[in-house]
């Protein structure tokens, strides 16, 4: 399958779904899956609690990405408009010298039991390190099945908080487990629950908090890519990105947008697939500050003839559980993506993330973003004027041009354009 679909986002939404069948990208009858009313409203009750309805999203594919060697639909929820637009377009200029390359940890979450009102923390652990092997195997007897998988309780460290304060002396277990391809959320928290008494009286203290740390460095993607000056419009472009880059290296103000920049595609990906997006957003930014001072997640390096990027993240995603069990949307986003791991779904987020870094950069080191997403959002605004087909893009043409991207002017002009062309009788009559 090629994701290389030139001129795709100028068919309608039937054409693209016929192209993607085409592709062979997902059976006929599964986009039912994203059709309005999809998600039937008993299933949506029983997800939250105190429902009253639905919240529809636009549901998108990203085209052009290869991503370890192949080619991937990347799929795309999301609300704001040139995202996917811009995934696509850094996506083509990597493409071009061979994609995106990928690197996933272990996908080890680490769970946190606090222990309060320890007398003498060293002792306390120093117990625990002793007990350590003991209570990772009293871990592993909870979760027969994932150890049988590969997986589990693989590591357990102490971490001393406070000798004295509010608290007393406070400790902290970490409970390192290997989660493979569920998120894990519930397993580990399972986990701590379950050790939290023996480890409190192993410390001779009180069990505090038993919950997973969404700062999951343990569990990260690493993406690289290549883009050539040709590719990028020339050499002054690439130094242009480059600088760029070292104004987030040196500033946290520039690095907080140049990191929301990568979590419009990472975001985007996860909430297509139904992933818990607030807990990759909370560890992405905790992992961006873990030198002390806030850093960019991807940085740009100008090299012989191109741009070479990298971004490292934490990726706590799941291809099993979570939203996946009942949400139909997210279930087809994975199979139009061809995702059957978590590795792979680390790996598309990550990707889009990088993807939609450069074209932003790109964007800002040359014209500026303000011009692309005024054409993006004058068909918006043509849309919602009412036009539809050829004429959303001959509405949006005219605006942009004119720089008046307004519903009354976009009204006017598909009045114009709507009328019957005077025939030669009337202009004689004129
Ligand atoms: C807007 O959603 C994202 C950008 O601000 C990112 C950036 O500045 O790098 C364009």
């Amino acid at each position: 399958m090629s994701s290389r679909l030139p001129g795709f986002y100028r068919l309608g939404i039937a054409e693209r779904r016929r192209r993607l069948l085409e592709v062979k990208a997902v059976a006929e009858g599964r986009f039912a899956s994203i059709d309005p009313g999809a998600l039937p409203l008993d299933i949506a009750d029983g997800m939250i609690e105190n429902v009253i309805g639905e919240y529809a999203l636009p549901f998108a594919v990203a085209v052009n990405f290869v991503i370890d060697g192949e080619d991937a639909l990347v799929p795309m929820a999301i609300e704001e408009p040139s995202v996917v637009a811009a995934a696509s377009n850094a996506a083509r200029m990597a493409r071009a010298a061979g994609g995106f390359t990928t690197t996933a940890s272990t996908p080890v979450m680490i769970g946190q039991i606090q222990v309060t009102h320890v007398a003498n923390v060293e002792a306390g652990a120093a117990a625990l390190r002793d007990a350590a092997a003991s209570l990772i195997d009293d871990a592993r007897r909870l979760v027969p099945r994932l150890a049988e998988r590969g997986g589990g309780p693989v590591g357990l460290d102490v971490r001393v908080l406070a000798r004295a304060g509010a608290d007393g002396g406070v400790l902290v277990v970490h409970l390192h487990v290997d989660c493979r391809d569920a998120m894990g959320a519930n397993l580990v928290n399972t986990l701590c629950e379950a050790l939290a008494e023996r480890v409190a009286s192993t410390a001779q203290g009180r069990a505090g908090l038993r919950i997973l740390t969404n700062l999951t460095d343990g569990r990260t993607v690493t993406v690289r890519c290549t883009i050539s000056d040709d590719a990028l419009d020339g050499a002054d472009v690439r130094e242009a990105i480059a600088a760029a880059s070292r104004f987030a290296e040196l500033d946290p103000y520039r690095a907080a947008t140049h990191n929301k920049g990568i979590m419009n595609g990472v975001d985007a990906v996860l909430v297509a697939t139904g992933q818990d997006w607030r807990a990759v957003e909370a560890g992405a930014h905790a992992y961006a500050a873990r030198s002390g001072r806030y850093s960019p997640l991807a940085v740009w390096r100008a090299v012989e003839g191109g741009l070479c990027g990298e971004l490292t993240l934490p990726m706590a995603v799941g291809t099993v559980g979570g939203a996946l069990h009942n949400h139909p949307a997210a279930r087809l986003a994975l199979e139009l993506a061809g995702i059957d791991h978590a590795d792979r779904l680390g790996a598309l987020a990550g990707a889009a993330g990088l993807a939609t870094n450069l074209a932003a950069l790109r964007a800002l080191a040359t014209e500026g973003i303000q011009r692309g997403h005024m054409s993006l959002h004058a068909r918006a605004v043509a849309r919602s004027a009412g036009a539809t087909g050829e004429l959303v893009e001959q509405v949006a043409a005219e605006l942009a041009a004119c720089g008046d991207v307004k519903p009354d002017r976009a009204r006017e002009v598909l009045a114009r354009l709507q009328s019957p062309l005077p025939s030669v009788a009337d202009k004689e009559n004129q």
